[in-house]
């Protein structure tokens, strides 16, 4: 397979947070990658902005470390490296003062793109928004990057877009989700816009339920107390969960375009259910012989907010109405894995008879890790002894399909990059749908604190709680076995 590479258009990024520790894994390293691949054109020109009082050639280190410890095999060119570098530099700015502003707007050239990404506490959105204004750098040619998370309510995400707005038009603001960003997500679109053969049966006539799962390894790291304030809810399923609902239950958008695609996953969330409690399950990882639990990571001996969260959804449409959404997302699981899994109906009639056992044909799509497809597919059973049925997988993995170049696709944070270059809003999240989703969020983390709700403790290493294996067995049906 041969991947297609179309240079960007020259431009300014400059990285708030330049010295942060999202812009050294991700978005320097991305860039680099970029720039491996031909995508960034000589006159680009990357500007960290941060508090640290660096020189360019300071920067410049900053950044080749990132690059040696993040960005792969590609880090050994160190020729690359180098020429990469030339476009590198670094003002020091005071995002609250007037420290910095001035150099800033000296080294912006007025005439090409430019893109500054808050990769800064939400708290700072609103005086960086304020002195880009101030200093002449809002306008129409300008970009910002917001990334999550998008306030931890439906207020607070209201007061941001409007802090936002003061200064920006909606089409100037790319709030990033980097699920959006990844390969197999945007593949979601193409299975199920790309080929006739699923969307006659994606709906409620014959889609049994989905499954919706993004199971984690790891705990909460070194990020015990935001995550001790936000959860699962707000750290997983707010957002990147949601999206993935979105693009699965959406209907077609008449073209693939930002307002078009927006449009139908804004419907969804709209016509979400209120959930019912007995249809949510929170969990907390316990401590284990060799490792510390939940309360222990976050440094919080009375936390209680969820390291893991099961749910069960219903859409009110005329596509949906009856089949069930079942999410679920933790950390400290036993594998790695994101996948969807639309789980069809029994056949109508079996022409073979009761023997024969139930066969469904099941469709997983993982996200992540060994991307892929694998569809459940009912056969006979080989040999003599009569009609036996079983189910067989036609699986299919990217890799194996597409050749090595598919595993080393580009990652999310690269290409979400180059799309705000181009001028590309369709894998952002727009104002308006990220405050319907917390208006479907709000109320439920507000019956858990009405409640005083207590997360289950569930085993490392394990499935989550037993109760979320309930949550599925009442109604006849089970998650699919997580596997790495
Ligand atoms: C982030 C969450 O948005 O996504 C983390 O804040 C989570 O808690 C991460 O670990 C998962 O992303 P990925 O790309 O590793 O699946």
């Amino acid at each position: 397979m041969v991947s297609r590479v179309i240079p960007v258009d020259p431009f300014d990024l400059v990285i708030f947070g330049g010295t942060g520790d999202l812009a050294r894994r991700k978005i320097l390293p991305g860039l680099f990658r970029r720039f491996c691949a031909g995508q960034m054109p000589p006159e680009a020109q990357i500007i960290g902005a941060a508090r640290s009082e660096l020189d360019d050639e300071g920067y410049r280190d900053f950044v080749r470390d990132a690059i040696h410890e993040f960005a792969g095999p590609l880090s050994e060119d160190d020729a690359q490296i180098d020429e990469f570098l030339e476009r590198v530099g670094y003002v020091a700015i005071d995002a609250k003062g007037e420290g910095g502003w001035e150099e800033l707007k000296s080294r912006v050239r007025d005439d090409l793109v430019h893109a500054f990404y808050f990769s800064v506490a939400p708290a700072l959105f609103g005086d960086i928004a304020e002195r880009l204004h101030l200093h002449g750098l809002a306008g129409d040619e300008s970009r910002i990057v917001v990334e999550k998370p998008f306030g931890k309510d439906l207020d607070s995400a209201k007061a941001l877009n409007a802090t936002l707005a003061k200064h920006f038009h909606e089409q100037q603001i790319y709030r990033i989700d980097h699920y959006l960003g990844k390969e197999t997500v945007q593949n979601l679109m193409a299975v199920r816009f790309g080929n006739v053969l699923f969307e006659p049966l994606w709906n409620a006539q014959y889609v049994d339920h989905i499954q919706i799962t993004v199971a984690e390894t790891v705990g909460v790291g070194g990020r015990g107390s935001y995550y001790d304030a936000s959860g699962a809810m707000r750290d997983m399923v707010q957002n990147h969960l949601m999206q993935l609902l979105c693009l699965i239950a959406m209907e077609p958008p008449a073209k693939f375009d930002p307002d078009a695609v927006r449009d139908e996953k804004l419907k969804v969330i709209r016509a979400l259910e209120p959930v019912e409690p007995h249809h949510i399950v929170r969990g907390q990882y316990d401590k284990s012989a060799n490792s510390q639990g939940y309360r222990q990571d976050v440094e919080n001996p009375r936390s209680f907010t969820e390291s893991f969260l099961a749910l069960k959804l219903h859409i009110s449409n005329w596509r949906w109405a009856g089949t069930p959404f079942y999410l679920r997302t933790g950390k400290k699981l036993k594998a790695r894995t994101s996948e969807i899994v639309v789980v069809f109906k029994d056949a109508p009639h079996s022409i073979f008879g009761a023997d024969a056992g139930r066969h469904r044909n099941v469709l997983a799509i993982r996200l992540q890790p060994n991307e892929g497809m694998t569809l459940d597919v009912t056969i006979k059973e080989p040999g003599p002894g009569g009609m036996r049925l079983i189910d067989v997988p036609l699986d299919m993995t990217f890799a194996d399909a597409l050749g090595p170049e598919a595993e080393q696709a580009t990652e999310a944070y690269e290409r979400l990059i180059m799309d705000v270059i181009r001028g590309n809003q369709t894998l952002f999240m727009r104002g308006d749908e990220v405050e319907a989703a917390w208006a479907w969020t709000d109320p439920i983390i507000a019956g858990w604190t009405a409640r005083s709700d207590v997360p289950k403790p569930y085993d490392q290493g394990g499935s989550g709680p037993e109760d979320s294996m309930m949550l599925m067995h009442r109604d006849g049906r089970r998650w699919r076995e997580l596997k790495g």
